[in-house]
């Protein structure tokens, strides 16, 4: 795939830290994301009860610990001593639900860029995007690339930008790219958008490239439809299958 000035990370982005490798949002996910050789980690950030920022992607921690409850509702000492790795398998029993600041430290040691998605809980999109973005311009001061900011919280962007506006941004599309993403996305002030693999059809990726947009996609499981999506000009994919979708995988080098 070709760089491009607008897309100064890596083009391939490794899903949720470490794919299917290692339980999503971990540390233990990161380490496994960097020992495949990817160079670049989504992950999904949201407010515990008591403010602290830390990776989590759904409103509640049944799905991905030995817990219950909503994280907006939990404290961080109580979200402490749950196990978030033990549900994908017995090697990862006790693996902890990191803090930003954990994963600030663990990325910024390997070189390894970030994709922060800001993912409120429901009815917590002001605070989160603000604290999440403060925090991130505090923690990644002085490294070689910003991460990216993404969401698909439209006030989480705008809280993003008001509190640290010079961190870069992306707008999520959930479903069809809508008629007037240029105009979202732009009076966000994000950079591009990052859409759907489902969605990623050869129009709305020219569309959306041929208006001066960045573009990544999530996630691409395949490495011909990377490679498809390379061809139209794409700048980043994010996987689940680090083992198949990298950036040395037969002609998908760059
Ligand atoms: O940021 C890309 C992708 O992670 C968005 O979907 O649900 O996996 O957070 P989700
Ligand atoms: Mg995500």
């Amino acid at each position: 795939p070709p760089s491009h000035p607008a897309w100064p990370w890596p083009a391939f982005i490794a899903h949720r830290g470490g794919g299917r490798l290692a339980p999503e949002n971990t540390l233990a996910a990161i380490r496994a994301g960097a020992a495949a050789g990817f160079s670049m980690v989504e992950y999904d950030v949201k407010l515990s009860g008591d403010g602290m920022p830390f990776l989590l992607h759904d409103d509640t921690v049944e799905r991905t610990s030995n817990g219950r409850g909503l994280a907006s509702e939990l404290d961080w000492r109580a979200l402490g001593r749950l196990d978030f790795g033990g549900w994908h398998g017995p090697d990862f029993a006790g693996e902890p639900a990191p803090s930003l600041y954990a994963v600030a430290r663990c990325t910024r040691a390997r070189g390894i860029h970030s994709n922060i998605e800001i993912k409120p809980t429901t009815g917590h999109d002001t605070a989160t995007g603000a604290v999440v973005a403060r925090e991130a311009a505090r923690l990644w001061a002085g490294a070689a690339l910003p991460p990216l900011l993404s969401s698909f919280s439209e006030a989480a962007l705008e809280a993003a930008r008001a509190a640290a506006s010079e961190l870069p941004r992306a707008l999520l599309i959930e479903g069809p790219v809508p008629a007037d993403w240029r105009a979202r996305q732009q009076g966000l002030g994000c950079i591009g958008l990052n859409i759907d693999v489902q969605h990623a059809d050869e129009a709305a990726v020219r569309d959306i490239l041929g208006q001066g947009a960045t573009l990544a996609v999530w996630t691409v499981d395949d490495p011909g439809q990377a490679r498809t999506l390379f061809g139209w000009g794409c700048h980043a994919v994010f996987t689940d299958e680090l083992h198949h979708v990298r950036a040395d995988a037969p002609g998908l080098a760059r």
